[in-house]
């Protein structure tokens, strides 16, 4: 059995808003989760879920109101373990007087010891495919998406194990996207596990092993993207003419989502018993079948 290396137990962080008038805003409720070595973790959710959140909570920069978590089997109080973690913020803060080879550096030697950084700081640039004629450039004169490259690149100064990585994709072009996801996608391989935020769910769909999707500060759906592609062709959809809603609702044992639609009724039940259910209804109501399929659930009305 994988050994969970990342543990999230009911953690609730309050944010306190107003100046004269404190009040209390709930980012995160309760949230569980776990992850386990080796993989690629998709943290998704609208904007305002709470995925910053929780990231910060974990990297210690605020303090939770309630619940605990565990990295590589540390409380997240224990920050001895940071020696061993990487972290991409979402609005990363960088001293932008320094060179992209002097902030390098800079965060290498922050991790201890003497040694010359040089040689690592130009593997890492390089890694995260940073324009060369960029690397002894003030970061103050970088782009969202070069600062980006930066921002990943002092991610795994370390060599860490786990790399948490804030809404990494963004400000990238199309292309950079897929260097970055060709780059995370090479973490894996190195037998790295990724933390990975995103409110787009198509970076996380190609990328992740498992993915857990937030809503309001709660966990919606979580396990293997495997398991959540399941639940795509779930429902069926019968179109039915010939009669309307009240008179169809007033025949139907079960409860169905009805709904006119240019090419007719539309009624989308779970199964295919529930389907049966909706011709007896239509029988009754005085319609017609004109058609029944399966609706395929994408992933993105899932997250929607
Ligand atoms: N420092 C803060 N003070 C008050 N509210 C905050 C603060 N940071 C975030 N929030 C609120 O907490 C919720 C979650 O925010 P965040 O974690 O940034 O979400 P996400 O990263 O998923 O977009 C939002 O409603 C946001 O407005
Ligand atoms: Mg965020």
């Amino acid at each position: 059995m994988k050994m969970p290396i990342i543990e999230i137990q009911n953690l609730t962080k309050d944010y306190e808003v107003g100046f004269w008038r404190k009040r209390k805003v709930r980012a995160l409720d309760g949230l569980s989760l776990e992850v386990e070595q080796g993989q690629i973790f998709g943290f998704l959710g609208a904007n305002g879920a709470g995925k910053t959140t929780t990231l910060k909570l974990l990297m210690r920069l605020i303090f939770p109101t309630s619940g605990a978590a565990r990295i590589l089997g540390h409380d997240i109080s224990d920050v001895s373990m940071h020696a061993r973690i990487g972290y991409l913020p979402e609005n990363p803060y960088f001293y932008d007087y320094l060179t992209a080879r002097e902030f390098l550096d800079y965060c290498g030697k922050l991790f201890g010891g003497n040694r010359n950084h040089r040689a690592r700081t130009e593997e890492l640039l390089t890694r995260v495919n940073l324009d060369k004629k960029s690397w002894n450039r003030q970061l103050r004169k970088f782009s969202k998406g070069m600062l980006q490259r930066v921002g990943l690149a002092q991610s795994l100064v370390n060599d860490p194990e786990i790399v948490f990585l804030d809404e990494p994709m963004s400000g990238l072009d199309p292309v950079g996207r897929r260097e970055v996801r060709d780059l995370i996608g090479s973490l894996r391989e190195e037998g790295k596990t990724v933390f990975m935020c995103s409110h787009i769910l198509s970076d996380i769909e190609v990328l992740c092993d498992s993915v857990a999707i937030l809503k309001g500060g709660r966990a919606a759906h979580a396990g293997s993207l495997g398991d959540l592609r399941a639940r795509e062709t779930s429902a069926i959809e019968v179109i039915a003419s010939d009669t309307d809603a009240e008179s169809l609702k007033a025949n139907l044992s079960i409860s169905a989502e009805v709904s006119t639609t240019p090419s007719g009724l539309r009624i989308q039940v779970a199964d295919e018993k529930e389907v049966d259910a909706v011709i007896a209804a239509l029988r009754k109501a005085n319609g017609k079948l004109v058609s029944v399929q399966p609706v395929r659930q994408s992933l993105e009305e899932l997250f929607m």
